[in-house]
């Protein structure tokens, strides 16, 4: 895939309902801080469209990007800030929630995990939830820079069992950095655009 055209179409707050879209969704789910902005900007070939940064719990909008008038990407927020309130998680929660169930256009979530470590609870949360809602999350292994390639194979494998996913679940290692990892996630978007 060949990503020419982007623009933030949409940002949806706590208390805005769902937009009815008709262009086909992928999300990305993660812990706060994990790189779900970094990936989407660098899917999108672009340095700063989707707002990062080092302080987790920037993005706390549902941030849709129209990727070439074809698909959004769907930029949820990100989970386990420990700095917010009850009610901010509570509300996190919900917004997550009703997004998984409530979009009728959404065909794959990339859930993405730190590759540093192994999953926390919050994140084998997420994936079960995800799974509940009837999708088969694709995982990315994010910061792949930041390990020596010696340790790769192991976290990989830390990440598989500490969420208990099945064999069949695809885990693509990935940097914002180098852009490893880049061309497999293009080819999943290739598959659902052609499906
Ligand atoms: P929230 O919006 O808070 O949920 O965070 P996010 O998941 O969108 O994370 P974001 O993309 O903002 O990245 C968080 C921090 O990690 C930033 O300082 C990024 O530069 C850094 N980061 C993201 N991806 C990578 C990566 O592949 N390698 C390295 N070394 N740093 C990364
Ligand atoms: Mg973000």
């Amino acid at each position: 895939m060949v990503i020419k055209d982007v623009s933030l179409e949409i940002v949806c707050g706590v208390s805005s309902r769902l937009p009815e879209t008709t262009l086909p969704e992928v999300a990305f789910a993660g812990k706060s801080n994990v790189g779900k902005s970094s990936l989407i900007n660098a899917l999108m070939n672009r340095k700063s469209l989707a707002r990062t940064s080092s302080q987790p719990g920037k993005t706390q909008t549902i941030n849709y990007y129209n990727i070439n008038h074809a698909l959004y990407f769907v930029d949820l927020p990100g989970y386990g800030y420990a700095k917010v309130n009850e009610k901010v998680k509570a509300q996190w929660g919900k917004m997550v929630e009703n997004y998984l169930h409530g979009s009728g256009q959404l065909r794959q979530v990339f859930h993405l995990i730190d590759i540093r470590h192994a999953p926390s609870e919050n994140d084998r949360t997420m994936y079960d939830w995800i799974v509940k809602s009837g999708y088969h999350p694709v995982l990315i292994a994010t910061k792949l820079d930041k390990l020596k390639r010696s340790q790769i194979q192991g976290q990989l494998k830390l990440i598989r069992t500490g969420l208990n996913a099945d064999k069949n679940t695809v885990i693509v290692p990935f940097s914002a950095e180098t852009k490893q990892g880049r061309e497999e996630i293009y080819g999943i978007l290739d598959g659902i655009l052609n499906d």
